[in-house]
């Protein structure tokens, strides 16, 4: 994404989000409706990619604090473990159907983990959660290391910070 996009950085009161279009309306509804209110009450944290060109906003991610049922973890990671276990929500993702297919999604998920990783180091965390809206997307996350939550009746999926720290996530970036 590096020279194609803008670095993210925190939606503005300003983003033309009306003209941003990824195909899935349920999305695009929640930036236009939800995510600047969202940010002004500190709910969710929505990071943009824009167009360095135009300005346009071509990809967004959301994060929130968020928490997890202990059963819901496979059973060997139950024991010993307070209930619930504090995680972090990705909770939106999406790219302009102008962009997709260039990687712009890829580089968002790498932020959001990198953002993650940075923020348990000072806030306890055990895992970053996620709620596919489908199987095709479930098989995008598996790709960064999600899994499924086996005992989760909503089918989250989530990734441990232990994990992402194994694996070179150094929340640095
Ligand atoms: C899903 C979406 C975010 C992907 O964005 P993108 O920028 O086109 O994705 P990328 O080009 O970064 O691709 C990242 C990886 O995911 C895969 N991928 C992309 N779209 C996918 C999809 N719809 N389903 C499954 N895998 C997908 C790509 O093959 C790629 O894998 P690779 O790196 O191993 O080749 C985008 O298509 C979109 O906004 N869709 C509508 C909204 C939506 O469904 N959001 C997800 C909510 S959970």
């Amino acid at each position: 994404m590096k020279g194609v996009t803008t670095a993210p950085r925190p939606l503005a009161a300003e983003d033309d989000t009306a003209a941003f279009d990824c195909g899935r309306e349920a999305l695009n509804q929640w930036l236009r409706r939800h995510a600047w209110r969202n940010q002004e009450l500190g709910v969710s944290r929505t990071s943009v990619v824009c167009d360095p060109a135009t300005g346009d906003l071509i990809g967004f991610v959301s994060l929130s604090a968020a928490q997890i049922e202990r059963a819901w973890l496979p059973k060997a990671q139950q024991r010993n473990r307070p209930d619930p276990m504090p995680a972090i929500l990705l909770g939106q993702l999406a790219v302009d159907l102008r962009w997709q297919g260039r990687g712009v999604a890829r580089s968002l998920v790498f932020y959001a983990l990198t953002t993650a990783v940075r923020l348990s180091r000072e806030v306890g965390c055990f895992c970053v959660l996620t709620h596919p809206l489908d199987d095709e997307l479930r098989a995008l996350y598996t790709r960064f290391g999600f899994e499924d939550l086996p005992f989760d009746p909503a089918r989250s999926m989530a990734v441990r910070i232990g994990d992402l720290l194994h694996n070179g996530f150094d929340g640095a970036g």
